[in-house]
C-alpha cells in the first residue's frame, strides 16, 4: 500500500475534542472543550426557521453574502474603530478556524518561519504544518503569562514570516496590554513581519481590561491579518462562520484561498446571523457582563474547592494549577478527575511547547447550574485525591 503523507507525521489528535469524548464516557461535565450549554439570542433562533422557509439554501458569494459583509463591516469598522470596506476587505469563512488556515496559507510559502507564543491555542500548531511553516515558540510564562520582550525580539531577529496573536488569550485567559501591543507592533514593523490575530473572545473581555485590536494600532492595518469568528459572540459554535479583515491585495489572495478550500460558508446561516449583527450595542455589554458574572462563580468555587489557578482577564478559561494533586501526568490526571470527580478539563501540556505538566485547563461557558453542580464535584477533590494516594 502507498504510505499517507508525512505532513501528518507531526500531528496529534486534538487533545481537546478527545476530552469531550472521554467527558461523555463518563457522564463528566465537560468544562473541557469551549462552547457553550446555552441558546444563542432568541432574535438568531427565530431568523434561522425564517430562512428555512425563505432561503436562501443555494451557494452564497463565495467570499460571503454581500449583506453579512456589509453588516460586519458595519460593525467591526465601530469596534475597531477604523474603517473597514465591505468589498474589499473582508472574506467571510468557516469560522476563525479557516479564517487561520486561509491567512497562514495566505502569507507562508514551505519553510517560512513564524512566531507563536507558548501556550498556544493547538490548531496553530497543524496550521503551521499544514502550510510547510516553521514555528518559533516564545513563552509566556506562568502564573501571569507574560512575555520576556528579549526573548521575542531574538524570535524576530530570525526572519519569520509573521506572528500569532491569540487575543484575549486561549488557553490563558490572558488579554494584551496596549503595551505590549505596541511593542508586538514596533517588532513588527521593525523586522517587516505580518500579525495574524486570532480574535474569537473581541467580546469576552472583563472589566476595567478592554479589547484592543491590533489592526488599529496606527501603522498596523497593512500588515495585519485579523481573524474572527462568531461562535463566541453569539454562542453558535456550531455555525462555524467566522472571517478574515485585512488590506485589499492580502483579502484579494485570501478570497482564492479559501475559495478552493471550503466554496464558502453555509448560506443560510450566513443570512440568519445577521439578526445577530443587527442587536444593539447593549447586547456586547450585556455577554461581558454575563461572562464577568460566570468567571466570578466559578472563581469563588475553585476557591472554596482550594485549587490555585491564574485569574483571568479575558476569554471565559481558566488555567488551574495541580501541582499538589499529582506527581503523574496532566493527561492521567484530567482522564481521573473526569472518571473520579466527574469534570473533564483539558491538559495544559496540550498548550505548551515547553515539558510543561502542572497545569489543567476549565472553561466557565456553562449555565450557572452547571457551574454550580461542577463546582460541587470539584469540592470533592481534595478528599478523593487523599483516598487515591492513601
Ligand atoms: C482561540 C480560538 N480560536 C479559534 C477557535 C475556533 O473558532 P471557530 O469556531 O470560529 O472556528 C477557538 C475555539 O475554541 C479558539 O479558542
Amino acid at each position: 500500500m502507498p504510505e499517507i503523507s508525512e505532513r501528518l507525521n507531526g500531528f496529534t489528535e486534538s487533545v481537546i475534542r478527545k476530552m469531550t469524548r472521554i467527558a461523555n464516557k463518563y457522564d463528566a461535565i465537560n468544562l473541557s472543550q469551549g462552547f457553550p450549554d446555552f441558546d444563542p439570542p432568541k432574535e438568531i433562533k427565530e431568523a434561522l426557521i425564517k430562512v428555512a422557509e425563505e432561503g436562501p439554501h443555494q451557494y452564497e458569494i463565495t467570499w460571503g453574502s454581500q449583506k453579512l459583509r456589509e453588516a460586519l463591516s458595519k460593525k467591526q469598522t465601530k469596534f475597531m474603530g477604523i474603517p473597514i470596506d465591505p468589498n474589499k476587505e473582508i472574506v467571510v469563512t468557516c469560522g476563525s478556524t479557516e479564517a487561520m488556515m486561509v491567512s497562514m496559507m495566505t502569507v507562508c510559502n514551505p519553510g517560512d518561519k513564524v512566531v507563536v507564543f507558548s501556550p498556544f491555542y493547538e490548531n496553530y500548531g497543524a496550521d503551521a504544518i499544514l502550510c510547510g511553516a516553521d514555528p518559533i515558540y516564545v513563552p509566556l510564562n506562568p502564573p501571569h503569562f507574560n512575555f520576556d520582550k528579549e526573548e521575542l525580539e531574538n524570535a524576530f531577529k530570525q526572519n519569520p514570516k509573521a506572528i500569532i496573536l491569540c487575543n484575549p488569550s486561549n488557553p490563558t485567559g490572558k488579554v494584551f496590554t496596549l503595551e505590549e501591543l505596541q511593542f508586538i507592533a514596533d517588532l513588527a514593523k521593525k523586522y517587516d513581519t505580518f500579525v495574524i490575530t486570532d480574535e474569537v473572545y473581541e467580546h469576552i473581555v472583563m472589566k476595567p481590561h478592554k479589547h484592543q485590536y491590533m489592526a488599529a494600532i496606527p501603522g498596523m492595518f497593512e500588515r495585519t491579518i485579523s481573524c474572527s469568528s462568531l461562535s463566541k459572540t453569539y454562542a453558535i459554535t456550531g455555525w462555524r462562520i467566522g472571517y478574515v479583515i485585512a488590506p485589499e491585495h492580502i483579502i484579494e489572495n485570501a478570497k482564492k484561498v479559501h475559495d478552493f478550500l471550503t466554496v464558502g460558508a453555509a448560506a443560510p446561516l450566513q443570512a440568519a446571523v445577521l439578526a445577530g449583527l443587527n442587536l444593539p450595542d447593549e447586547y456586547y455589554e450585556s455577554l461581558r457582563e454575563l461572562y464577568t458574572q460566570k468567571r466570578e462563580l466559578f472563581l469563588n468555587g475553585l476557591d472554596e474547592a482550594g485549587l490555585k489557578y491564574t485569574k483571568p482577564d479575558g476569554a471565559y478559561y481558566v488555567m488551574v494549577d495541580i501541582s499538589e494533586f499529582t506527581e503523574g501526568t496532566d493527561m492521567e490526571f484530567c482522564e481521573w478527575l473526569a472518571k473520579e470527580v466527574g469534570v473533564a478539563a483539558v491538559p495544559g501540556s496540550s498548550f505548551f511547547k515547553e515539558d510543561v505538566n502542572n497545569f489543567i485547563r476549565f472553561h466557565f461557558a456553562k449555565k450557572d447550574d452547571t457551574l454550580i453542580e461542577a463546582v460541587r464535584r470539584l469540592k470533592t477533590l481534595k478528599e478523593k485525591v487523599r483516598n487515591r494516594k492513601a
